[in-house]
């Protein structure tokens, strides 16, 4: 067996024994970037398991990222959150940043909400705002489908046409509407990180047709999309990116901004996922 099936396969039967499928299966997953870690106030929670309980899994190292699987109800829909991330940039192959992404799929999960905190640079943001992403550009990070194809997961050339779906979209760009939240739609473009972007860079991004920049996000589609997946994602503009902010960019400055902004982002994704069950 393919050794990156069998290690997501191998967390599925452990987390088997933390957690009864059996009585409730999320359809819809849910990625918690930086500041929604008190997401699971929206939720009526079921059950959670830590990330350290699950044999073989990635454990987040970023401050702020503790980490563990949230089972529960948003409205009628039942869903899994996944409150920390792994990233790309703690050093773990590319198979095991998308393995938790995996694994959700495996759990029952056919939609994935994805969101993060991002940098702006398309100069009608301001930092504050949010943007639907309706399309990415992969910077540099190595392609999560390298090797021999995984057939239990998908095919090996997936088409990228339509990562992000726009049935999805119109839900969350109604939903903005209705609760007054001011909403860009536009282009993630995941560079590698630690490091925030040279203004070098972040005007080749922006020469290339990104609007915003940051540090995970494409990779964790480019998995959900090989699997046949729903994807949606939102991103919070926590900072304006180096070159167009007039200051050097902190994390303490992404974390403050995002706690923030976190009961709005909390009312944006819990009313659009309530209106999930249209396209389940
Ligand atoms: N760049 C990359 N990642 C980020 C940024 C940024 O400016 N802000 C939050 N995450």
């Amino acid at each position: 067996m393919n050794p990156v099936y069998k290690k997501v396969l191998r967390c599925y039967e452990d987390i088997q024994k933390k957690f009864d499928f059996s009585q409730f299966r999320p359809e819809v997953a849910i990625v918690l970037g930086s500041g929604l870690g008190d997401y699971a106030s929206d939720i009526k929670v079921v059950g959670e398991v830590g990330y350290e309980e699950i044999e073989g899994f990635p454990v987040s190292t970023v401050p702020g990222h503790a980490g563990k699987f949230i089972f529960g109800y948003v409205g009628e829909i039942p869903v899994v959150c996944m409150k920390g991330r792994v990233h790309y940039y703690e050093g773990y192959p590319i198979t095991d940043v998308v393995l938790p992404v995996r694994l959700m799929n495996m759990m029952g999960a056919k939609v994935l909400f994805l969101t993060n905190a991002c940098g702006g640079l398309n100069p009608e943001f301001e930092a504050g705002d949010f943007m639907m992403i309706t399309d990415h550009i992969s910077m540099f990070v190595p392609n999560p489908l390298i090797g021999e194809n995984i057939e239990e997961f998908g095919t090996r050339f997936p088409d990228m046409s339509h990562v992000y779906r726009p049935e999805l979209q119109q839900i969350i760009r109604e939903t903005a509407k209705e609760q007054e939240i001011k909403l860009h739609e536009g282009i993630y473009c995941q560079f590698t990180g630690p490091v925030f972007e040279t203004p070098a860079e972040i005007r080749m991004a922006g020469t290339l047709g990104a609007d915003v920049v940051g540090m995970s996000t494409v990779v964790e589609a480019i998995a959900a999309n090989h699997m046949g997946m729903k994807i949606c994602g939102i991103s919070f503009v926590s900072n304006l990116a180096a070159g167009i902010s007039p200051n050097p960019l902190t994390h303490e400055e992404v974390q403050e901004a995002a706690n923030i902004a976190a009961p709005k982002f909390k009312k944006l994704i819990t009313e659009s996922v309530k209106k999930f069950g249209a396209v389940l």
